[in-house]
Order: structure tokens, then sequence, then C-alpha cells
């Protein structure tokens, strides 16, 4: 990773505002897992501050946020190595967030393709925390001066946006405090598409069930998503470059890419010339090996919720060792008086 003056460090986050996805597996968790394994230092949150920008249903936002952090340990997260938690636990994500508040520029956040799309034509009626969110994502980064954010695509944006507000801050205040985030987007899968229409991103809020895989489905349901994924009717090309106009084709042979751990090239020389009758079951077959595991440890894990509090709570206590020293500092940058307990 680059030379910088600034120590390694890895944040990364994930919305309990749904089910985890096959999108948010492959372009976030299983990478997230490698990072780890990789030996860096690794810090990952369930950001519940971030779910309820859109209203949620306490109770489901609780078994939602116990559920993502079973889906991190599913997939590899080891909570001893990994600092792993939730975000309101730790309250320096929202001071840092209102300071980048006053950093951010409306312009920048008019600019976040992510806000027009989900409020759509109702903008008037959304809550004010949905246009500021992106500048709370960057007080998450930033609260821990990570250096690299592991992320899917649809994410680039908000992270170039946590660059702006890092370089301005330095710049407004004549410090070189904050580091200059590189966003980590890599893989086969930093977009994994809709099951049922391949220009549309795979997501826990489309209405469609069968656009997407969920990691809490079963063997079966994940066979049978697969097997009735819109697809057209050609064989699989012999080159990549032939499936630049074949969206759903595309999407599945990057899936399967990524699930086996290969490139797209490698799955395209291995079934070239094959017909969806032949490849779509062998996807299912990779994809129930891979995802069944998950999700039969993620089962065995919410069987005991206390025990994924407990291990949110001491991953909370080793954010906050963190994140509260860099906070105070903030604080005294900008000309805050701190003089309780003195
Ligand atoms: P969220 O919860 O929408 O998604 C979590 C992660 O999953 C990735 N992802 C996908 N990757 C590939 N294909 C898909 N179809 C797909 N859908 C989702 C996302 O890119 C993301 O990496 N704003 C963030 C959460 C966040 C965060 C942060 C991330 C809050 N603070 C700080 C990084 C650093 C979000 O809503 O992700």
């Amino acid at each position: 990773m680059s030379a910088s003056p600034f120590k390694t460090r890895i944040f990364s986050g994930i919305q309990p505002s749904g089910g985890l996805t096959l999108g948010n597996y492959l372009g976030a968790l299983k990478r997230f897992v490698e990072k780890q394994d990789e030996g860096i230092e690794t810090v990952y949150c369930m950001v519940d501050m971030h779910a309820i920008t859109v209203w949620q249903d306490p109770a489901k936002l609780r078994q939602q946020t116990r559920e993502g952090a079973a889906a991190f340990i599913a997939a590899g997260i080891d909570p001893a190595r990994s600092i792993l938690f939730n975000q309101s636990q730790v309250t320096a994500h929202a001071e840092l967030g209102w300071i980048f508040n006053c950093i951010a520029r409306m312009g920048w956040m008019s600019r976040m393709t992510q806000f027009k799309d989900k409020a759509g034509k109702n903008s008037e009626n959304v809550s004010l925390g949905l246009f500021a969110y992106p500048s709370l994502m960057a007080a998450d980064i930033l609260a821990y001066k990570a250096t690299h954010v592991p992320v899917g695509d649809d994410q680039k944006q908000h992270l170039e946006l946590c660059r702006d507000i890092a370089i301005k801050f330095n710049n407004d205040y004549g410090v070189d405090f904050f580091p200059v985030v590189e966003p980590v987007i890599e893989g086969a899968a930093t977009r994994v598409m809709s099951l049922r229409d391949g220009t549309k991103k795979m997501s826990k809020s489309d209405p469609s069930d069968q656009s997407r895989i969920n990691l809490t489905d079963d063997a079966d349901t994940i066979a049978k998503k697969i097997r009735k994924a819109k697809t057209d009717p050609e064989p699989l090309p012999d080159n990549l470059n032939d499936l630049k106009d074949r969206p759903e084709a595309k999407n599945l042979v990057n899936i399967y890419a990524a699930l086996a751990g290969h490139t797209p090239e490698q799955v395209i020389a291995d079934f070239a010339g094959a017909q969806f009758g032949t490849f779509k079951p062998a996807l299912a077959d990779l994809a129930v090996a891979k995802l069944e595991p998950i999700t039969l440890e993620m089962n065995r894990l919410m069987q005991d919720p206390s025990e994924i509090d407990r291990i949110l709570g001491q991953g909370a206590d080793r954010a906050e060792a963190i994140a509260r020293p860099i906070v105070d500092q903030v604080y005294d940058i900008v000309g805050m008086i701190r003089s309780r307990g003195r």
C-alpha cells in the first residue's frame, strides 16, 4: 500500500437497514476478511446512525444490527483481530460528523448521486440526515485517521467527498491532521447487479426479493433465484469483450468469478460456448457451497444475541480508545475549550 506519513489502517461500514445481500458480501464483507487476513489493522462498523436517515422500526434495527454483526463473524471476521462494533456506541462519529457538516459545502453535498437517487422527486420530504449522510461517513473514516477504505463501486463518490473534506479541514486550519483516504475498490464484483435487471445494482431495498440473494436465504432459495435470473438466449462467448452489451450475462460471470476467487477471464475460458442451462446450475452449486456455511453460522450466532452484543460492546471500547483522542485533538484545532475535570 502507498507510502504515507499516516499509519495504514482500514475502516469500512455496512448499514443495518435490511438483510445483507450477495452484493454486500462480494463487494464488501469478503474483501474485509481478506484485508484482516493480510495482517492490516482493520476497523469495521455496523453504521446504525446511517440507517436511521430513513425511518427504521426500532426492534428490527436492533435485530438487523445483530444479524449484520453475525454476518461479519460468519464470513471470517475475527473480533479479536479486527475491531467490530456498532457506530452509535462510539459518540466520536456523531461529534466529528457535526464538525464536518461545517466543513462540507452545500454544493458538494448537492452533487451526491446517491442522495439524488434515494430522494428522487421527494427531496423536500426526506430527512436532513439523508442529505448530510456523506459527511457522517467521512467522520466514520477520519475519526480513526483510516488510510484505506474497501467498498463497492457505489461508494466511490462518497469517498471522493471524504478526501475533499480532509483536504479542506487541513487547509482551513493550516494542519496536516487528516489523511487523504484511498478508496479500495477491487476485484470482479465491485458492482453486483440485480438478478432481474442487469442495469440495476443488487440492493437490499429493491422491492423484488427475486432481484437479490440474501445472506439469510437457504440453499434451495439461492439455487432457485439463480435458475430464474434474467439472461439472454446466447451461449457464453469466448472473450469478455463480447459480454459488453449483455449486462445480465456479464453479471453472472462476475459473480461466478468473485465466488470462485478467479478472474472473469478464467471463467469465460472455462465456460466458452456454454448455454445458461449449463452455466446457471454450476453457478448455483458454487453459490450454495460458498454461502451456505456462512448462513448456517449466522443462524447459530443469532441464537445468542447477548453474545453478539458483548462482542459489539468490546469492539466499541477498542474503537473509542482510538477515536476519542483524535476527536479531542480536532476540538483543540478548531478552538473549543475543553476544561472539564481539570
Ligand atoms: P451499504 O450498507 O449500502 O453497503 C455496504 C457495502 O456493500 C457494498 N455494496 C455492494 N458492492 C457490490 N455490489 C453491490 N450490489 C453492492 N451493494 C452494496 C457497498 O459499496 C458498501 O461497501 N455509506 C455506506 C456505509 C458506510 C461506510 C462508512 C462505508 C457508512 N460509513 C465509512 C465505508 C466507510 C453504505 O451505505 O453502504
